[in-house]
């Protein structure tokens, strides 16, 4: 998602190409395998590349342009994001749509970097759908004794984050699983796992009947009735339930829809039980949180297998307003458990607030804090 106003964001979503200090002639991209082409020039050597890489660097020619390799590396050395800047503006939206595939920017990935410091320091950081890195990225500074994992099922975006990791000199740091999320395995290690990051969104219309029945039966195994409805960032939560242990902590951003509707119950009764949810924190769309579209966005956070005093809900106006994610208003479990809405501005959600003293002291109102 690269719909932030502020500079910085903004500046994360230029592409290098258009814009620099160098002398040398500046060009945008010409396509895909251009850009292909300025990753394996990041890159440098092929022999780490997995087979779905290697399959699309097949025949595509090197670049002969050092400057622009220079410039690029340049950027991404300033916390920039060519590459991904470039790849938004080359594949369109709707052929991005068939995976999900927009780019969070800054102040949404540092207030849940924020929020996962405060839950203690974890041993290895695994983001899933990781696209160019910028999560992962920004943990690897945060959290510099970190083991990041990094799965990613479109090959273009493994090697994106692949050249960020080469131009930065963290390579040896992290493991990029080139497949999709849901057959993904983790070792067990020591310590605490943060899941982090923007799940694919993808409605059930694209989603195969296999991987439903997959959804069903996982689902199944917690206790939980699935929908057929669900949306492939559903997937993932329940993908990270099956990997995490109790302990383990996680913050994902969403659409907030889940929030509302029927094929969310699913994912609302994780969060009730197994999962551990802690806060739900839904961006207004004004702040667009989501590339492109007026969508409204949801960050929530999760502790595997604990259960809090209630879970925080807050409404956000504003990208600037999202701080470290410690603000909100809590609503007891026994009240968020049978509401049939989690959303800060349904209606329903308002009048089950009002019916709990806690909401009461907090003037019955769920909007921003
Ligand atoms: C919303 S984007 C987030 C990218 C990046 N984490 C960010 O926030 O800037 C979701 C990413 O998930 C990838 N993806 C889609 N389906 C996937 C799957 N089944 N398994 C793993 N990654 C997937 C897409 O290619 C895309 O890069």
């Amino acid at each position: 998602m690269t719909g932030a106003k502020k500079k910085p964001a903004a500046a994360r979503r230029a592409p290098a190409m258009s814009k620099g200090h160098s002398q040398a002639p500046r060009r945008l991209l010409r396509d895909e395998r251009e850009l292909v082409a300025l990753c394996l020039a990041l890159v440098g050597s092929r022999n780490s590349l997995s087979q779905a890489e290697q399959a699309l660097a097949n025949g595509v020619r090197p670049l002969a342009e050092p400057e622009l390799v220079k410039r690029a590396r340049g950027y991404i050395k300033q916390g920039l994001d060519p590459l991904g800047g470039a790849f938004l503006r080359l594949r369109a939206p709707a052929v991005r749509r068939n995976l999900g595939a927009v780019y969070t920017p800054d102040p949404i990935i540092r207030s849940m970097l924020n929020w996962s410091a405060d839950q203690g320091t974890p041993a290895r950081v695994v983001d899933p759908g990781a696209g160019s890195g910028r999560y992962l990225l920004a943990a690897a500074k945060r959290f510099p004794q970190a083991e990041l994992v990094a799965v990613e099922l479109d090959p273009l975006a493994a090697l994106m984050l692949r050249a960020n990791l080469a131009a930065l000199g963290l390579t040896s740091r992290v493991r990029i699983l080139v497949e999709d999320f849901r057959l993904a395995e983790l070792p067990a290690i020591e310590g605490r796992t943060l899941y982090l990051g923007n799940p694919p969104y993808v409605r059930h219309h694209d989603i195969g009947d296999d991987w439903k029945q997959w959804f069903a039966q996982s689902a199944a195994a917690f206790g939980v009735r699935a929908s057929k409805l669900a949306g492939l960032h559903i997937h993932f939560f329940l993908r990270v339930l099956q990997l995490a242990k109790p302990g383990d902590v996680g913050a994902f951003i969403t659409s907030s829809e889940w929030l509302d509707v029927n094929y969310g119950a699913t994912l609302r009764r994780l969060l009730a039980h197994q999962l551990g949810g802690v806060a739900v924190h839904v961006l207004d769309a004004s702040a667009m949180p989501f590339e492109g579209a007026a969508t409204t966005g949801a960050i929530t956070c999760f502790k595997v297998g604990e259960q809090s005093d209630g879970l925080r809900v807050r409404s956000v106006p504003t990208l600037e307003a999202l701080n470290g994610l410690s603000k909100g208003v809590v609503v007891p479990w026994d009240r968020a458990r049978s509401a049939p809405r989690w959303s800060p501005s349904s209606a329903q959600s308002a009048r089950f607030l009002r019916a709990t003293s806690s909401w009461e002291n907090c003037a019955g109102s769920i909007a921003a804090r």
